[in-house]
């Protein structure tokens, strides 16, 4: 399967990340920018870690832009419970409007899941062999990387684009260089040994941007627990081989080199959670 970048990029559409893979995220100005996914396949849709309420239209508008109807998806799967990713589950049920709609969570996250008034009927990744095989036979790989951050959280493997949809991990609380959508690390990035600035908006004066592993690292410090939760997770990462690693905040990274620093670097992070208090 080929893969389909295109870095220029218009953040009021769907940006392809692959064939039938889609970004239909938005850039709400006062919120953290959040990334759900698309999967197109045949007939079939399925959305991962939808958004939140506030976010809701644009979504559907971006869902709609990639030609599909809404009542295609089938299926609603949700890493773990926050309400930047749940949010809009009411909406969604609303307008997709199909008894058989199924939502996929894991069953740490669903008590939690139900409180967004979810009608749709709510399955454990556990009870599933932990994948979904779509109609045409691809293949879905869910992987749990537990308490990074929630207890059941887990990433998701679309075997056909060798996707990676990591939720939380690999997020940033920013996005360097404007609205672009994948990660562009120079030379400089890639092997810098800078102590990192508190602040995420301290522009380098290496790359005069605003630097990604500031962003990456505040945002794991902050949102993970634990050293020990963020390395077990990465761990589960990097136990298979994804082509591209599509986290739910922040930055799409595509390229080898790319993912690899970025491996090194949460790997070596030892002030996670209440590791930094
Ligand atoms: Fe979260
Ligand atoms: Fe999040």
């Amino acid at each position: 399967m080929s893969m389909i970048l295109n870095k220029n990029i218009n953040p009021d559409r769907p940006v392809q990340l692959a064939d039938g893979v889609f970004w239909v995220g938005a850039n709400h100005p006062k919120n953290l920018p959040a990334n759900p996914y698309l999967i197109v396949d045949g007939a079939e849709a399925v959305l991962i870690d939808g958004g939140s309420r506030p976010d809701f239209s644009t979504v559907m508008r971006k869902i709609l832009q990639t030609g599909i109807a809404p009542e295609q998806i089938s299926h609603l799967i949700y890493q773990h419970y926050d309400p930047d990713l749940c949010g809009s589950i009411p909406n969604l049920e609303q307008i997709i409007a199909r008894d058989d709609l199924r939502i996929i969570s894991k069953k740490e996250n669903n008590p939690f899941i139900r409180h967004y008034s979810v009608r749709s009927q709510l399955l454990c990744i556990d009870r599933l062999g932990r994948e979904l095989v779509l109609q045409s036979g691809r293949r879905l790989r869910f992987l749990p990387t537990p308490y990074a951050h929630s207890a059941g959280s887990f990433v998701t493997l679309d075997e056909t684009s060798g996707i990676l949809f990591t939720s939380d991990l690999f997020g940033s609380i920013s996005r360097p260089r404007g609205l672009s959508l994948f990660a562009e690390m120079d030379e400089h990035c890639l092997d810098c040994r800078d102590p990192w600035p508190e602040n995420p908006e301290e522009v380098c004066q290496k790359t005069h941007d605003v630097c990604l592993l500031t962003g990456m690292h505040l945002f794991h410090r902050e949102v993970m627990p634990c050293t020990k939760a963020l390395r077990h997770a990465l761990s589960v990462i990097f136990s298979v081989e994804a082509r591209m690693i599509a986290p739910q905040h922040g930055v799409i990274f595509h390229r080898k080199e790319e993912i690899q620093a970025m491996r090194r670097i949460l790997e070596s992070l030892e002030d996670i959670g209440i590791d930094h208090v």
